[in-house]
């Protein structure tokens, strides 16, 4: 399944940066933005994650947040992010960048996570800035405000919005320095994120792409794996690491 090439090269690698992206909490069953989420199915995303639909009617947004958030917490981390926070402890310079706003990389005991798209777990105050945890507002009915009397939002990036810088350059970076470069569970077309793949191929990476099936980025990569990432990634270390 892997190539003697891609093995000996991991191996040796010090430098290893992973793009991920919904695919790779699929296994663990977080539902897919698009999906037939019940209740949600009348409205499309678009239409209910970004700043103007939450100015207009919070509490419908904070009602979808709050469903999106205990489905969130109720699931766990899978073999696939298990296998990546053990792929940390090996090599020098570890990174992850992800587009996921799970937060199940930490949870799986990654330690350098860059969160393109933000993180449900997070929330803060529209006006002053201030930081809540999910705890100190999940329980609010209603658009939940802090003691400034603004709205509190999900710290996630919604339709529109720039992605956070220091985030973003920290992933430029990785993606640059990466002797081996992963893409996993991502269609590739989102971008900027899409472009960091290609960034590191430019700069000399090894790009290894885990996919249920081929994607825009496929024909770039120097080794594509058809199939879940959750065994994968877990055979990926049985046979690289022992
Ligand atoms: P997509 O839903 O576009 O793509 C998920 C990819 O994962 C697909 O290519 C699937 O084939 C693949 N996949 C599914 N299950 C898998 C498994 N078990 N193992 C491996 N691969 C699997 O998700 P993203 O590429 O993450 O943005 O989408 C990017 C962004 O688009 C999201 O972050 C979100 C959305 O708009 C924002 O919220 C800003």
């Amino acid at each position: 399944m892997f190539s003697q090439q891609f093995i000996t090269k991991l191996n040796r690698a010090q430098t290893v940066t992973v793009l991920t992206g919904a695919g790779i909490s699929a296994e663990s069953g977080v539902p897919t933005f698009r999906g037939t989420d019940g209740l949600w199915k009348k409205f499309r995303p678009e239409e209910l994650a970004n700043f103007d639909a939450f100015i207009k009617n919070p509490d419908l947004v904070w009602e979808w947040y709050k469903y999106r958030k205990q489905i969130i917490s109720e699931i766990k981390p899978n073999a696939g992010h298990f296998a990546l926070a053990k792929m940390e402890k090996i090599h020098k310079s570890f990174s992850i960048v992800t587009q996921n706003i799970d937060n199940l990389h930490r949870r799986a005991g990654s330690k350098t996570v860059y969160e393109l798209h933000g993180n449900i777990e997070q929330n803060y105050c529209i006006v002053c800035y201030n930081k809540f945890s999910n705890e100190e507002i999940i329980r609010s009915e209603k658009a939940p405000r802090c003691s400034c009397g603004g709205l509190i939002r999900p710290d996630v990036v919604w339709f529109g919005e720039m992605l956070p810088e220091s985030q973003w350059s920290a992933s430029v970076m990785a993606s640059e320095s990466a002797e081996i470069f992963f893409s996993i569970g991502t269609s590739a077309v989102v971008y900027p994120a899409a472009s960091l793949p290609m960034i590191a191929k430019r700069t000399g990476a090894y790009v290894v792409e885990i996919n249920l099936e081929r994607t825009e980025l496929s024909h770039q990569a120097d080794e594509v794996l058809i199939g879940k990432s959750g065994e994968i990634l877990p055979k990926l270390i049985d046979v690289c690491y022992h």
